[in-house]
């Protein structure tokens, strides 16, 4: 029995892609192949997976059915969380989905589920991507406190208005992820695992709403996807952070094997 986690898995079996160029390279090629094998070693029926959003290209449920399809037939119970490409899941539709998939698939938003003595709460999250402005130049005081984005340049600024606008989104997607905890909670769980789909910070912050939240209701590990392609799988935290460990789960980052968060 063990609990695992992906993200970002980007179906596209009746959808016609809409960022090709994200899903080019070796580590895309067949990668639904690669993905299915792999639950098949690792995974039993008594297993439970976590799929921490991006699931599908579509935009609307009819455009996605062979893609909830093929993450039915993988092995075990299987737990969904919203990413932000996934246009078919409206929030407000999520019980409709839920009554539609049951028992095959569970949509889990501003609710928990259970995995022994666990809750698994969880949201989308978002973070502020940007648009930053970089200097590819290394001159200039490295000690003046502007973050370095890896092997990018420095980051000399960023869109201020489009920073507010985040903050809003950000505000939102917390108010739903302490509603996830405080159900949780007054039903007695103690102990939590919480998924985000976005990473918990920015490549600005070193903490955030996301992280304090985990700190408050002690939750022992986090786990975001989001980010795939080289260039930004250390854009979050990894590994242990003030009390909690971190994972990043997107495919590509973990070449299509899922993450094993408990046994
Ligand atoms: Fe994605
Ligand atoms: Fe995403």
């Amino acid at each position: 029995m063990g609990l695992y986690a992906i993200g970002d898995l980007h179906l596209h079996y009746q959808s016609v892609l809409r960022a090709p160029g994200q899903l080019h390279g070796r580590v895309w090629k067949k990668h639904e192949e690669k993905f299915r094998k792999n639950c098949g070693k690792l995974m039993t029926e008594d297993d439970t997976l976590v799929l921490v959003g991006d699931h599908s290209w579509g935009k609307k449920l009819s455009e996605c059915e062979q893609d909830l399809q093929y993450i039915s037939d993988l092995p075990g119970r299987k737990i969904l969380t919203r990413g932000n490409h996934d246009m078919f899941w409206d929030v407000k539709k999520t019980g409709q989905l839920n009554e539609l998939y049951r028992p095959c698939l569970t949509f889990l938003q501003d609710s928990y589920e259970v995995y022994q003595d666990y809750a698994l709460v969880g949201t989308k999250g978002f973070t502020f991507e940007g648009p930053f402005y970089i200097s590819r130049s290394m001159e200039g005081n490295p000690s003046a406190g502007v973050p370095v984005a890896d092997g990018r340049g420095r980051i000399i600024g960023w869109d201020e208005e489009a920073e507010i606008h985040a903050k809003k989104l950000v505000d939102r997607e917390l108010a739903r992820l302490r509603k996830s905890f405080e159900l949780a909670k007054s039903d007695g769980y103690r102990k939590f695992i919480m998924f985000l789909h976005y990473p918990p910070t920015n490549i600005l912050e070193e903490r955030s709403g996301f992280t304090d939240m985990a700190e408050e209701y002690g939750a022992e590990q986090v786990v975001y996807a989001h980010c795939h392609g080289e260039s930004r799988f250390h854009d979050s935290i990894q590994g242990e952070f003030r009390g909690r460990v971190y994972h990043l789960v997107s495919g590509d980052y973990l070449r299509w094997k899922p993450l094993k968060i408990l046994a």
